[in-house]
């Protein structure tokens, strides 16, 4: 059994006007629960459940010692715990991320505040990071208005490489849906082109099962 861990994270999540991440990232999960039906998903969306600021209240939470935390500060601990306990279980992630101000969304910036954890999500030792969370597949299904290159105003991937290779997570697969906002036949092509990407990544999955 393959357990994957859905997060999605743009602000559109009405049935009748899905982001296209989200979209996205669900057409490429059918794809491969169809190649691999034992696939046991468990999905966090943003939209519904969101991820609040790592405050300073928060912070305090986790540096008081579990024996002396009150009710609200168990709380705080409990959630973070449970999406550091959620990403470490998966051994395939799929994340939904719109762009937005040429960078991720709040939220998903704010969930990597929770997840980030010294001596259970990362370490430093004296030759550098070492990332804890387990080495899984990861997939990055990108939305953007616009046309964002590496180098130039794509800063979305190059945080999501940073970071999740930080916690020890490498092996990304990046599917980018851009131009969506530049009229329809960029939008056409936009997803056309993130579309024949996931066809291309679904047949690689379908030789590693
Ligand atoms: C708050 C906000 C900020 C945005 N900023 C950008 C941006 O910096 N660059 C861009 O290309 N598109 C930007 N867009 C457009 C979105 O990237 C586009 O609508 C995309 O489809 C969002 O992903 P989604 O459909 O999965 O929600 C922005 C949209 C919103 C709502």
């Amino acid at each position: 059994m393959t357990s994957l861990l859905h997060i999605t994270s743009s602000l559109f999540d009405a049935a009748d006007k899905l982001g296209v991440s989200t979209q996205l990232s669900h057409e490429l999960i059918a794809g491969l629960r169809a190649a691999n039906p034992d696939l046991q998903l468990r999905c966090r969306d943003f939209a519904q459940t969101p991820i609040p600021y790592l405050d300073n209240a928060w912070l305090g939470a986790l540096f008081t010692p579990a024996a002396e935390r009150n009710d609200e500060q168990a709380q705080k601990v409990a959630f973070s715990d449970a999406l550091i306990a959620e990403l470490k279980a998966a051994e395939v992630l799929v994340i939904g991320v719109p762009t937005y101000n040429f960078s991720v969304p709040a939220m998903l910036r704010s969930w990597a505040d929770h997840v980030a954890r010294a001596g259970v999500t990362f370490k430093y030792t004296d030759k550098g990071a070492v990332g804890l969370t387990g080495s899984k597949k990861v997939y990055l299904v990108i939305a953007s208005g616009g046309i964002h290159e590496e180098g130039g105003t794509d800063h979305v991937r190059p945080w999501l490489r940073t970071f999740l290779g930080f916690l020890g997570m490498n092996d990304l697969e990046f599917i980018v849906a851009g131009g969506l906002n530049m009229g329809e036949s960029a939008r056409a092509q936009g997803l056309e082109k993130a579309r024949t990407n996931i066809t291309t990544l679904l047949a690689a999955a379908r030789k590693e099962n």
